[in-house]
């Protein structure tokens, strides 16, 4: 070996199945982009696998990965350290293999304010409706609350709204029925449920009633455009659209790995975009 030569730096996203995946796609292109020796690959890990996996991929030369379905709220137990955005989350999709300890954290919340942010969109400009109750609910109230945002959950199953809620007090219960008539108290409209998604059911979700300065954000990315967000733009509200929250999400683990803060553009949102269709 050369003098100047390093070792390849590893990542990668773990998952089952995982060829869906987005996160070669994106972080490939911020690895052209800064010239960085290092790859991405997709690491597909059956659930009863995933302990050793995370054992041997350091010595494989990994610095680090992405964790995906189903494996997000395993890999808690798995870790050695977390990070309070993983214990608020009761998530981890980030980890970092460092000084022989497995760090895990949750940068889905950052990655929805940094995609608010990106839009123009200030987090605490006033009372969030959250729609759903998941793990994606969970880490996007919590990075709201945190960043001083009044939350209310709303959910077509009421106890995971009400048991959610109760993990972030003040945080306020809406009945699914209510969700339309209720929004002219709102800021900010948060669609967190897969509906809307291809091949799933629509989001039945009038606009009619918003105020006129509503923002609306849906983390459904296929399509790029859901039929909630072009209501929104119809109606000449604010729409804030999912794909950059996934662009702005693997901002933290890129610095972690690689160490360059990459910059999330419209160079890359094409890229990732026709990768979509
Ligand atoms: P994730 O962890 O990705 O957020 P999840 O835990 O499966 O995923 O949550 C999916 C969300 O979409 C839930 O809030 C779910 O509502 P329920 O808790 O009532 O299941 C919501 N969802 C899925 N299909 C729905 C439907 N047809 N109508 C209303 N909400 C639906």
């Amino acid at each position: 070996m050369r003098l100047h030569d390093s070792p390849t730096l590893l990542a990668g996203v773990i998952g089952w199945p995982v060829a869906h995946s987005r996160s070669p796609k994106l972080h490939g292109a911020w690895l052209a982009r800064y010239g960085i020796n290092g790859e991405y690959r997709l690491l597909p890990v059956a659930p009863a696998a995933l302990p050793a996996a995370l054992r041997t991929l350091p010595a494989q030369g990994f610095v680090g990965a992405n964790l995906t379905i189903p494996h997000k709220e395993a890999a808690l137990a798995l870790c050695d350290v977390l990070h309070p955005t993983a214990l608020r989350a009761k998530a981890v999709n980030t980890l970092e293999f460092a000084s022989g300890k497995i760090i895990g954290s949750n940068t889905d919340g950052i990655g929805f304010i940094a995609n608010l942010r990106a839009h123009g969109v200030d987090p605490a400009r006033g009372p969030a409706l959250i729609l759903g109750a998941g793990g994606a609910a969970r880490a996007i109230g919590a990075a709201l609350q945190d960043a001083g945002a009044a939350i209310t959950f709303c959910n077509r199953t009421p106890d995971r709204a009400i048991a959610l809620a109760k993990d972030f007090p003040p945080a306020n219960v809406l009945p699914w029925e209510q969700r339309e008539t209720a929004l002219k108290d709102f800021a900010l409209l948060v669609n967190t449920t897969s509906l809307g998604m291809a091949h799933q059911p629509p989001l039945t979700m009038s606009l009619e009633n918003a105020s006129p300065d509503l923002a609306v954000s849906d983390i459904v990315y296929v399509p790029l455009q859901t039929s909630l967000l072009v209501e929104a733009v119809a109606r000449g509200l604010k729409p804030v659209e999912g794909l950059g929250m996934l662009l702005h999400q693997a901002v933290p683990g890129f610095r972690a790995w690689f160490g360059v803060q990459p910059e999330v553009d419209a160079e890359l949102y094409r890229i990732v975009a026709a990768d979509l269709l």
